[in-house]
């Protein structure tokens, strides 16, 4: 169920267009990297350039042009994308929004000071990930960060949830849990993220997060890494 460009289009036939997860606010740890990473610049009234990849219904998109980013955003979805532009202009915002796979990057060398995957390079298979981190460093400046949240390994959905594997430890139509009806999921390792994905960055910080739930399932709720890296 993947569009010509290679985006799989469950997102947009599952999800958005069916009026699921277009979220109004911003997710907490990106406002909190964001501000604690940028919080004095925005006072210098520098000017940021900042993309989102896959941004979803546009919440963060919101978040990161009203503290004076410069603000870019490519998602795969046209719901998504609409539903995004009406939540900026009602905020009385700007920001260039546009649909397209994010794999190929449609901006010049050396453009952006920050590019953001909140949970969506993820949803793609081993070598579309490879390729668009490629275009991530590419499009970055020199020493601009790539703040990133990627599944982990450890997450409870990757072998209860009735997911079918697809490629290496890449997963497909889950049965239940948080990625039902989303599509392709890849989990990570720290290895793999460190080693092989962004070897061409320098890494300030890596986090892993897990959170357990123990009433009413006993299970992991889910894993992730956190990982900021600047291009070298
Ligand atoms: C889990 S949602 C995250 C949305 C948003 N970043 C947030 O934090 O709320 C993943 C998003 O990535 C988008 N996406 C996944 N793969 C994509 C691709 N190859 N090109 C463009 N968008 C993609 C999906 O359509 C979806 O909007």
């Amino acid at each position: 169920m993947s569009d010509s460009s290679g985006f799989d289009r469950k997102w947009e036939e599952n999800i958005y267009g069916q009026g699921f997860q277009l979220n109004k606010y911003p997710i907490s740890d990106v406002v909190s990297y964001v501000m604690r990473l940028y919080g004095q610049r925005f006072r210098s009234k520098e000017v940021l350039r900042v993309l989102e990849l896959g941004f979803g219904g546009g919440n963060n998109i919101v978040f990161l042009a009203r503290e004076g980013f410069k603000t870019y955003g490519i998602e795969g979805s046209h719901s998504a994308h609409e539903f995004a532009l009406k939540q900026v202009k009602e905020n009385g915002l700007e920001a260039e929004l546009i649909v397209g796979n994010f794999a190929k990057l449609p901006y010049r060398d050396d453009f952006f000071d920050l590019v953001i995957d909140r949970e969506a390079v993820y949803c793609n298979v081993p070598s579309t990930i490879q390729q668009t981190i490629k275009e991530v460093h590419r499009v970055l400046k020199h020493g601009g960060r790539f703040l990133t949240f990627m599944y982990s390994l450890e997450h409870g959905s990757r072998l209860l949830d009735g997911g079918k594997l697809v490629d290496s430890n890449t997963y497909d139509d889950f049965e239940q849990g948080c990625f039902a009806g989303t599509g392709v999921t890849h989990f990570f390792s720290e290895e793999e993220i460190i080693r092989y994905y962004l070897k061409d960055f320098e890494i300030e910080f890596m986090k892993h997060l897990r959170v357990d739930s123990l009433i009413p399932n006993e299970r992991n709720e889910y894993a992730e890494y956190h990982t900021c890296a600047s291009k070298k």
